[in-house]
């Protein structure tokens, strides 16, 4: 917590503490490789968000799996989804045929992502989850289902273990609230 202090500082709680993450994690990864058991998936990280959780996830899969990065940006503000999504950077192989795992940080409007499977839809993968370390399931405005989530969180803008505002927190191990006077207002 010391280390971390000026971080800390702008958070109004903590949400969930790097234990309960590291918990779920391996929950997760335990029931991915039950379901996926005489497969080689491949793993598709969302960056930047999903890449504390990636990395910890992929490790405690026991699978021949492969990964995969993946960089989109969402058109919209920065605390707000607009659901349009632009690939910044693509796969650099191609999925057909294969069983595919999109790994997100967080799922909220689910517009991001429902376009993104969209696009991966097309590529003829032999099938597409989605799996997301946290999901704001009162904030869904488009349709989406996710079949790997390991918390669900309520309607505030959270930070760490990944996820950032305005590119910062990123680097906190537990994940917090963001004090509303960071961001200047609502979320
Ligand atoms: P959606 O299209 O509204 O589902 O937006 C999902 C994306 O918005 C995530 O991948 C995050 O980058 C960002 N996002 C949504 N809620 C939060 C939050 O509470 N903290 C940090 N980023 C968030
Ligand atoms: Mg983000």
């Amino acid at each position: 917590m010391d280390t971390n202090a000026v971080l800390y500082g702008d958070l109004e709680r903590i949400l969930l503490t790097r234990e309960e993450i590291a918990k779920a994690v391996r929950e997760l990864a335990c029931r991915i490789t039950h379901d996926y058991a005489g497969k080689e998936p491949v793993m598709i990280c969302i960056l930047k968000g999903a890449c504390v959780f990636f990395t910890d996830l992929i490790r405690e899969i026991d699978l021949p799996l492969t990964t995969e990065f993946m960089s989109v940006s969402s058109y919209g503000s920065s605390t707000k989804s607009s659901g349009v999504v632009r690939i910044l950077k693509d796969l650099d192989r191609d999925i057909s045929g294969k069983d595919v795992l999109v790994v997100e940080d967080i799922v909220d409007s689910g517009m991001s992502l429902s376009y993104l499977k969209g696009v991966l839809e097309n590529r003829n993968a032999a099938s597409i989850s989605i799996v997301t370390l946290l999901d704001k399931p009162a904030r869904r405005r488009v349709p989406l289902e996710v079949q790997y989530s390991c918390f669900n969180i309520p309607d505030a803008f959270v930070v760490g273990y990944g996820l950032d505002f305005d590119e910062k927190y990123r680097n906190l191990p537990d994940i917090g609230v963001l004090h509303p006077k960071i961001y200047g207002g609502q979320a």
